[in-house]
């Protein structure tokens, strides 16, 4: 809080016109409460009770099946809470079920098997048409809720390890037969609580909820290597009234990336992702700090992000998609970010990313408007902007205030750069392009 203060303190001082506006803003603890219900569970079973053995060896995937099908098929008043105490246990994946919580006490880690051989598989996602790494099915999330509704993952930051290693290595070799594992994914689900968890080398995403809604992630921590591939930290997918705040993530792709689906599966099953708030979130990642895409083919809208601190970027803010995703990707606003050693601020193009195969409609051209980008405060940031629009579908309404981004050695860096686009700035240093600076008054009317 007070760490906060200091440092949008520094972000208002770049121009004294907003500093009342934006410290008041630090002032004020907004919180991802009233989402999701939060419910006490008085019916508490643990895993040992199943045999489940902390001992690091031990394959406990029997009893985390046993006990969550005691929850599923007993169906206690209230839900049950799963009690998982401190110790090493090492598991296949397993599916979660409604109305139950994960409690990792402190020192309880769930480990995944390196057993790859035995991963069980599963059908491609419709709106991504196959795995998006390999054709066909893709490998089960390691801990997976499909069809579930209130269920809470929680404790005291016990861990969740995908010992992702070996799985790495295998895209590193180009041996991997199926798209990698999920550390948690929830499908079709409702009414989940992700909180006081520490996620750790996941084999692929770590946190990804596709088909959702109402999904609040808090005080997590999620750690992989730099250099771990793909390993993004929460990518919301075709989710709806997801919260996501208070988290530290450091991995080796995306921190927070919102998605929608993939080219002509995500257009044709056409669910989009929208009212997902991000605040609060630090961390440091070679790709992008907050994204949204590149797979946006069923629309993203209304994403808000705030007090975002990122040290070591490859890019602070990424809006990405391309030509044959379709989509619309509209009123996205992203406000009090602190950015040190970024490639690049800002960065909002049509021009990323691959495509599920052949067949996708070189026609069907993304559209990004109703873009707010306030209060950003940089340095170490090698270029400032890239904004580039598509020649048929440019940016519009592209808004950009108070933002000052300082190069690696003072305040110059490399220039914006952009095309294709429209909307205006104010308050920019280094001065944008010319496309925004002659400036439409029409988008500072709600700052
Ligand atoms: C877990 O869920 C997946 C996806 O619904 C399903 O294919 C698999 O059979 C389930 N596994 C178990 C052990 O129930
Ligand atoms: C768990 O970690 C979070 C995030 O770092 C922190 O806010 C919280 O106080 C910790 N909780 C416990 C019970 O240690
Ligand atoms: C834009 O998104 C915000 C959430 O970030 C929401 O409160 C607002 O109503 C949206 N505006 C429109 C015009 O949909």
């Amino acid at each position: 809080m007070v760490r906060r203060c200091v440092w949008e303190t520094l972000a208002c001082l770049s121009t004294a016109l907003v500093i009342l506006k934006c410290c008041s803003v630090a002032a004020d603890e907004v919180t991802c409460s009233g989402i999701v219900p939060m419910v006490y569970r008085n019916d508490k079973i643990s895993i040992t009770d199943f045999g489940g053995v902390g001992d690091g060896r031990t394959l406990n995937t029997k009893a985390f099946n046993e006990a969550i099908y005691r929850i599923k098929h007993l169906k206690r008043r209230g839900g049950t809470l799963l009690y998982i105490p401190p110790g090493v246990y090492l598991t296949e994946s397993f599916n979660l079920t409604s109305r139950m919580t994960l409690y990792l006490a402190n020192g309880a880690v769930i480990k995944a098997t390196q057993n790859t051989a035995n991963w069980p598989l599963v059908a491609p996602l419709p709106s991504y048409g196959r795995g998006r790494e390999r054709p066909g099915g893709r490998y089960l999330s390691f801990i997976h809720g499909e069809g579930v509704h209130d269920v809470i993952i929680t404790g005291e930051n016990g861990t969740i390890d995908g010992q992702g290693g070996i799985w790495w290595n295998m895209w590193r070799q180009r041996t991997l037969q199926y798209t990698r594992p999920n550390l948690i994914e929830f499908k079709d689900s409702r009414n989940i609580i992700i909180s006081n968890v520490i996620f750790k080398n996941s084999p692929f995403w770590n946190i990804h909820p596709v088909y959702c809604s109402n999904v609040v992630i808090r005080h997590v921590t999620i750690l992989a290597p730099s250099d771990s591939p793909n390993t993004d930290g929460i990518d919301p997918d075709s989710s709806s009234h997801v919260c996501i705040e208070d988290s530290y993530i450091s991995t080796g792709d995306d921190l927070v990336a919102v998605k929608s689906g993939w080219d002509e599966y995500g257009i044709a099953y056409g669910r989009p992702s929208h009212d997902i708030t991000i605040r609060r979130v630090s961390g440091s990642c070679p790709f992008a700090g907050i994204a949204v895409g590149s797979e946006t083919s069923g629309g993203v809208y209304n994403v808000f992000a705030e007090h975002i601190t990122l040290n070591h970027m490859g890019v602070g803010i990424h809006l990405k998609t391309n030509i044959g995703r379709g989509g619309i990707i509209r009123n996205i606003t992203v406000s009090n970010v602190y950015m040190v050693n970024a490639r690049k601020g800002i960065k909002i193009a049509g021009d990323v990313g691959d495509h599920p195969d052949e067949n996708y409609n070189r026609n069907a051209l993304p559209v990004i408007k109703h873009v707010r980008i306030t209060n950003v405060w940089g340095k170490k940031v090698q270029q400032a902007g890239l904004i580039m629009g598509l020649k048929n579908s440019p940016f519009t309404d592209i808004c950009l205030s108070n933002i000052n981004l300082h190069g690696p050695t003072g305040p110059r860096n490399v220039p914006w750069k952009c095309s294709d686009v429209s909307g205006g700035a104010i308050q920019v240093i280094p001065s944008p392009c010319f496309e925004l600076t002659r400036s439409n008054r029409k988008c500072f009317t709600h700052f």
